[in-house]
């Protein structure tokens, strides 16, 4: 038995298992609205109300079983738990699965939330090269036990995407259990938005999907999708979810609205039609991105010759980031183009033009 389950089916033993109850209706002697400001007529009608409480505690609003409910469906996953942010979601996961004993091998360039969640597990740790499968099989080669393998979809500094297909069927080779960030994927890549294992069909191969809802979906909060046994060992262990506030319940009913406002394919057609706009302008000036992604990365080397890029794009009330080491390695210092649906040709041209005349 994996060893993180074995803490589950000992709390299961024990009679100390948790799980998220809800006590609506009956008379409130559990939250922490001391005041009373949270059911206040102004909090509710404003849709301001706060949770009141942990998920564990007075959190597990009926808005929040609601929108796990949809987002497991909609995402065709037997469960889904959601955090109040991605970074939360990621030190979740990684501080509470792997144990000590097990090893966790990841992409030597995933977001610093994993590499937090990381830091906090006692699990041994390494990284393998970007994108490289065979590195990632050489590493895996070498471990007995339980290996966790932690990838992003679409790499939100470098704008490429991770070869998941074959990621996941090697880690199906070596019963590695692979957990992949869709921060930047979710509602832009698959069936309305599902996202680059779902695009590839390969859900079933995927023990852990994160999807934030910062991003593409406009709004705030993730979800953690994955099995029942997943979602109740979280619920017990991951402390980012256990002790902290539950997102407000307007919060949750949000997430719902913005997920079906997102399934509109015209969206991404449209997002699409400008990365390629983008893209034929730059021609080879654009790296490492995919053809595909809403993020596109200029190499400048230099910090002085890229910052004065960038200024002169804000000059013009473009704004662009500059991105420099140590976020990305000294002498790959670049432009980082963020493209959206509703960017308009003009926009577009003009920022193409600067880049190439600058
Ligand atoms: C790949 C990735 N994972 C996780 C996060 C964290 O998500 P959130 O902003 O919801 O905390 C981000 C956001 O920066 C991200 O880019």
């Amino acid at each position: 038995m994996l060893s993180y389950l074995k803490k589950l089916e000992d709390r299961k033993k024990n009679g100390s298992l948790r799980s998220l109850s809800s006590f609506q209706g009956m008379v409130d002697f559990y939250s922490n609205d001391y005041l009373g400001l949270a059911k206040s007529s102004i909090a509710t009608a404003t849709k301001h109300a706060g949770s009141t409480g942990s998920r564990l505690i007075s959190g597990n609003s009926p808005e929040a079983i609601e929108a796990e409910n949809y987002l497991a469906d909609f995402y065709q996953s037997d469960a889904a738990l959601i955090f109040n942010s991605g970074y939360d979601a990621n030190i979740g996961l990684f501080s509470a699965i792997p144990q000590r004993g097990d090893l966790i091998l990841y992409d030597e360039f995933i977001h610093a939330s994993v590499r937090d969640g990381i830091r906090l597990s006692h699990a041994k740790a390494f990284s393998f090269k970007h994108n490289d499968c065979n590195d990632l099989k050489a590493k895996l080669e070498r471990f007995e036990g339980t290996v966790f393998v932690a990838v992003e979809s679409l790499y939100s500094m470098d704008g490429d995407l991770a070869p998941l297909k074959e990621i996941a069927e090697t880690c199906q080779e070596f019963n590695a259990l692979l957990i992949v960030d869709e921060a930047h994927s979710g509602g832009i890549f698959g069936k309305e938005g599902r996202g680059l294992c779902a695009e590839l069909e390969i859900e079933n191969l995927i023990f852990a999907r994160l999807m934030t809802f910062g991003k593409a979906y406009g709004t705030h909060g993730a979800v953690v999708l994955g099995s029942e046994t997943l979602k109740s060992y979280l619920v017990n262990f991951a402390r980012s979810f256990i002790y902290t506030t539950a997102l407000p319940p307007a919060q949750y009913q949000y997430i719902v609205q913005q997920v079906e406002r997102s399934k509109l394919d015209l969206n991404r057609l449209k997002l699409q039609e400008n990365i390629d706009l983008f893209r034929g302008i730059l021609g080879d000036k654009v790296h490492f991105s995919d053809a595909r992604s809403p993020i596109q990365v200029v190499l400048i080397p230099g910090v002085a010759e890229v910052n004065a890029v960038s200024s002169l794009l804000q000059e013009n009330l473009l704004a662009v980031k500059a991105i420099m080491s140590p976020t990305v390695p000294e002498g790959q210092e670049r432009l980082r183009v963020c493209l959206h649906g509703f960017d308009c040709t003009k926009e577009i041209l003009k920022l193409g033009e600067l880049i190439c005349v600058s």
